[in-house]
């Protein structure tokens, strides 16, 4: 008997947890070979600890860590001392914030937009500022760089996240403004791309799903529940990005963003250390979403997955390298690395073995009055009181087709 412990590191959500715990009492004892294994979850606190205590989780799933120090700090004591699994690694996402995800995907190969980092407009708060300024800093010609990469242009941090100091730059006017305004904040100028489709990927260890994104609705209409909706190279290449970026940087469960024009895509943010996966966000595709969340962090405890904190940046680079290789070639061999990181054969190998009853009992969870309880206490937690029938409506609706979907593709 192996009873396994998965730490859940929370913040303010309620709904996806409750998701997750539910679905994972469904996983079941699971025996392979002599053993059988059980797998629960907690709920983690935080708390003084001592950097040699013992620690009882093998695998947590973070969804604090990327603002609170205490607990990412204890995570890594956990990594480093203890061996515990992370979704996601706190090493990677606080040393690389987007400008690296960008990096690494330039010296890859891939289709970044032109992208340039301009120094701070205002002066850092250290007392050697001054002398370095004048020594070393080099005056520049903001205008030049703008005209270069064209209007309209993006003006971004290069750590952003959830639009904080995004602006659309039209001219030289808003250019200037934007740079006053940027103050302390250390920004990119990236050349904006016209797109056709905005392709969002969450990716779950070696499950990936691409979403038409509409980034400009309302939060609860971003996900438009349109399948097919990018080609088949287009489509195959936001699939890779995803996986690739997170085999890259050790990155288990993250959402990369895509912009799409034809056959061409362009990832533009691909570092998303706490990826929404509320249900008033996902609706359609929140029983995929926790579903692979539990199937894949089921899988890392029971077959004992080891996590690696040093990255293997080269083995990606020697493919960048090959001269004889075409851009598809190499999109083909960074996958084929990434799915080695993530066991992806071997993976889905297991579920149809030891978990092949939990899509059906999920459908059956997700069709009852449980989801529908927990549907109406995130509506009610979500939105003013002449709101809730309204959304819980519309979801209601959304989570109704999913569930038409599954009978349609399971019969
Ligand atoms: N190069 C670009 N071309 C066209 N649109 C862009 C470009 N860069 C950013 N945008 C638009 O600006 C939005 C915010 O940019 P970005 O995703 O880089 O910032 P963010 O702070 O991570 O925002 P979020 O948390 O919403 O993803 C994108 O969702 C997209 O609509
Ligand atoms: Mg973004």
């Amino acid at each position: 008997m192996s009873d396994h412990l998965i730490g859940l590191l929370l913040g303010a959500e309620q709904d996806w947890p409750r998701a997750f715990e539910e679905i994972l009492r469904k996983v079941g004892p699971i025996s392979t070979g002599e053993t059988t294994h059980t797998v629960s979850s907690e709920r983690l606190t935080i708390e003084p600890f001592r950097l040699d205590d013992p620690v009882r989780t093998e695998l947590v799933i973070d969804r604090l860590a990327y603002w609170y120090y205490h607990p990412r700090e204890w995570l890594k004591k956990a990594s480093l001392v203890n061996g515990t699994y992370l979704l996601n690694s706190p090493f990677t996402f606080q040393s690389m914030e987007k400008h690296s995800a960008y990096c690494a995907l330039v010296r890859m190969g891939f289709k970044v937009p032109p992208t340039t980092l301009v120094p701070y407009k205002n002066p850092v708060d250290n007392v050697r500022w001054a002398y370095t300024a004048e020594r070393y800093n080099q005056p520049f010609d903001l205008d030049a760089i703008a005209d270069e990469l064209g209007y309209p242009l993006y003006m971004k941090p290069f750590d952003g996240g959830g639009w904080r100091g995004v602006s659309r730059v039209n001219d030289r006017d808003d250019l200037h403004r934007s740079y006053d305004e940027s103050g302390e904040m250390l920004m990119h100028l990236q050349a904006t791309v016209d797109y056709d489709h905005f392709a969002r990927a969450l990716s779950i260890g070696p499950e990936t799903m691409v979403v038409d994104f509409r980034p400009d609705q309302p939060m609860h209409q971003r996900y438009a529940v349109n399948h097919g909706f990018l080609g088949e190279s287009a489509g195959r290449q936001a699939v890779a990005i995803s996986r690739i970026v997170n085999a890259f940087f050790r990155w288990e469960f993250n959402s990369a963003e895509m912009l799409v024009v034809g056959d061409d895509v362009y990832p533009i943010d691909y570092a998303n250390a706490c990826p929404d996966v509320a249900v008033t966000s996902l609706h359609y595709y929140f029983p995929w979403a926790i579903t692979a969340l539990v199937r894949w962090t089921t899988f890392c405890v029971v077959t004992g997955r080891r996590a690696e904190v040093d990255l293997e940046t080269s083995r990606y680079f020697a493919i960048a390298d090959d001269a004889d290789m075409t851009y598809d070639d190499k999109v083909a061999a960074y996958l084929a690395l990434a799915d080695e990181h993530f066991e992806t054969d071997r993976y889905w190998e297991w579920c149809a073995e030891h978990l092949p009853h939990l899509e059906e009992a999920v459908l059956e969870w997700v069709s009852g009055d449980d989801f529908d309880r927990l549907l109406r206490d995130t509506v009610a937690a979500t939105y003013p009181p002449h709101e809730h029938e309204q959304f819980l409506a519309h979801f209601r609706g959304l989570i109704g087709l999913w569930v038409a979907d599954q009978g349609r593709t399971t019969s």
